[in-house]
């Protein structure tokens, strides 16, 4: 099995390029333990980056991933959202404090603004600096912001300290590679692509299963492997299931090549001209 390739962040610090989601984790408590034990061998396989967020079961993940990464809490990349409606100078730090105690942890690696709403970026990104100097999270950076989104960022004092950008990225969702995606790449913000098996709706598809047959693979992995084609995006399936999470892994070990990406493109053409950012 190869090694995950590391993306950089701005700050210098790599994280694997496939990590694992947690929307829907900690819903019901008949299948916490099938997910707790299908994050620990993400850990174990090096998918050590774990996406999260205060929303997610209004806080049942962050307690799902807390049970995960008991005394493994080093190995891994711990990223966590706070709410728009939270997001104000004392809201920010509030909200990340009460995601530190259902994660039993002491710091965040990465705290994001899970989407724009009606606190001004200025007063996150102040709250977002609070937080690193008093030591609870290492970095910060945003979800589902669109260009204009990200040239706003970049002209407030403090908006260059942005780590990544999370938005919807799969082949059935390209929209970003007209505009969004270059731009990431020129200012070398990676975007975390969330959704990147559109929700398993993907799955079925014949262009994929087709891509998947050549390659003896399923199409879960040629998904995964089309998204991680670009070496700035990192991709964060979920599943709660072991098997799943083994078949996820294993998408790392697939080359796609020329024919492959063009029957993915005759299927899921690439934008020709500017689609606002979709959002799941
Ligand atoms: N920032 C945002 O606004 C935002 C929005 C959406 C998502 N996210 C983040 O991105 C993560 C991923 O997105 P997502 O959960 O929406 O969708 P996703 O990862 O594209 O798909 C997850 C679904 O696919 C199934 N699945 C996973 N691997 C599979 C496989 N190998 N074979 C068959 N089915 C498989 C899972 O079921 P099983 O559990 O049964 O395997 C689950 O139902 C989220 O969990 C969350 O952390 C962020």
């Amino acid at each position: 099995m190869r090694d995950i390739k590391k993306v950089i962040l701005p700050c210098g610090l790599p994280v694997p390029a496939l990590g694992q989601g947690t929307w829907n984790m900690g819903e019901s408590s008949g299948s916490a333990a099938a997910e707790v034990r299908a994050l620990q061998r993400g850990i174990e396989l090096g998918m050590t980056l774990i996406d999260t967020a205060e929303m997610y079961a209004n806080g049942g993940s962050e307690k799902v991933v807390g049970k995960a990464i008991v005394g493994r809490r080093d190995e891994v990349f711990l990223v966590s959202k706070v709410l728009p409606s939270n997001a104000s100078r004392r809201g920010t730090i509030a909200a990340c404090e009460a995601s530190l105690r259902r994660l039993g942890v002491e710091q965040l690696d990465l705290y994001l603004l899970h989407w724009r709403g009606r606190y001004a970026l200025a007063e996150t990104i102040e709250a977002f600096e609070t937080l690193i100097r008093d030591g609870k999270i290492r970095q910060w950076g945003v979800s589902n912001f669109d260009i204009d989104d990200m040239m706003e960022l970049g002209e407030l004092t403090g908006g260059d300290g942005v780590q990544t950008n999370q938005v919807l990225y799969n082949l059935s969702r390209r929209g970003i590679e007209y505009d969004l995606l270059p731009w990431s790449v020129e200012h070398k913000v990676p975007v975390m692509a969330y959704s990147p098996i559109e929700q398993g709706r993907l799955l079925l598809q014949a262009s994929v299963t087709e891509v998947a047959r050549r390659h003896s693979a399923t199409p879960a992995q040629i998904a995964l492997a089309w998204v991680m084609r670009n070496p700035r995006v990192i991709a964060i399936p979920k599943t709660g299931s072991v098997a799943h999470l083994e078949e996820n892994r294993a998408s790392i070990d697939i080359d796609l090549d020329a024919a492959d990406f063009e029957a993915l493109d005759r299927a899921f053409a690439a934008p020709k001209r500017k689609r606002p950012l979709e959002m799941l």
